[in-house]
């Protein structure tokens, strides 16, 4: 098979539904092993075409295999993966802040394993996924296409994810606090609050839009819709005076250094970036 997807949960189900949409691997080529029959009831309904096992059998001799459990059981799944007679080719982690010092220790030098963080948008085929830049570059292009069904994937050194998990991990949710905040100043200023909800998702929409599709730096579209002496200066004067950028760059500096804590150091070993 060119893909196990070992844990069908929320994520699995995510990555399955991309790959099967892209179309990129054909639906037999895919399968997921999970442990709840729940579960495997679930992705069987959805999912009709899609190979399913409670055991990990089914990623044996296959392209590469995605471990997508929760992190406490993410060395575990490396362990049974690297006990199969014919294990698979690689093996990526998708698992917060399971470093891979921990997967390489389980894998016990099987098989190549990668590391990646996706977020939330994933289940809707846009997150901003990172990808530790480390390893044969065979090994990182098979990661790369499959992540590709998730969203995007920038390469970073595997010290830098705690970054990535801080700014886009975490991102959604500040910006969903920015939208929640926004709802109330509308609701302030006078709007009903459905319409000020669906004046805010659209508004998120199109600046995400205008930000990917037109390629123009935050700042040149921030002055786009400032105009002299206009209604957006005056609003922006008041977040500059709340020093709300001051803020959101703390509030990433904290979190990494809290993805740091949560993951344990790093490791230097040499070749690794
Ligand atoms: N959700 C996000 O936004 C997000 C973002 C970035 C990274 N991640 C990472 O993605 C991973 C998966 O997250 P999730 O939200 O999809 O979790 P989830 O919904 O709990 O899915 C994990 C699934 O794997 C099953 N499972 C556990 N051990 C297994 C094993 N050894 N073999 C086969 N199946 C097994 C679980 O079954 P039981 O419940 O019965 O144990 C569960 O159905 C996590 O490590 C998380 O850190 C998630």
């Amino acid at each position: 098979m060119e893909v196990v997807v070992v844990g069908g949960g929320r994520m699995g189900e995510a990555l399955v539904g991309g790959l099967l949409a892209t179309a990129s691997i054909p639906p037999e080529e895919i399968g997921v092993v999970e442990v709840s029959a729940a579960r495997r009831d679930a992705l069987a309904a959805r999912f009709p075409d899609l190979q399913l096992s409670p055991v990990v059998e089914l990623a044996a001799a296959a392209s590469g295999a995605v471990v997508a459990v929760k992190p406490p059981d993410a060395s575990g799944a490396v362990g049974s993966l690297a006990s199969l007679e014919r294990p698979p080719a690689r093996v990526l982690s998708i698992a917060a802040g399971v470093r891979l010092a921990a997967l390489e220790a389980a894998s016990r030098g099987t098989f190549p394993v990668l590391r990646a963080m996706p977020n939330l948008a994933a289940v809707v085929g846009a997150s901003a996924t990172g990808l530790a830049a480390s390893g044969r570059e065979e090994d990182l292009s098979w990661a790369e296409g499959v992540l590709a069904a998730l969203g995007t994937v920038t390469r970073v050194p595997e010290k830098l994810l705690d970054a990535v998990t801080a700014l886009a991990g975490s991102g959604p949710a500040y910006l969903f606090l920015v939208a929640e905040a926004m709802v109330e100043g509308g609701v302030l200023a006078g709007l009903p609050r459905e319409a000020a909800s669906q004046l805010v998702r659209q508004t998120f929409l199109g600046s995400a839009r205008l930000l990917v599709e037109t390629g123009e730096s935050p700042e040149g579209l921030r002055g786009a819709v400032t105009s002299p002496a206009g209604t957006t200066a005056a609003g922006l004067r008041v977040l500059e005076g709340r020093a709300v950028r001051a803020a959101f760059v703390d509030a990433i500096d904290a979190a990494a250094a809290r993805a740091g804590e949560l993951g344990g150091p790093v490791s230097h070993e040499p070749g690794r970036s």
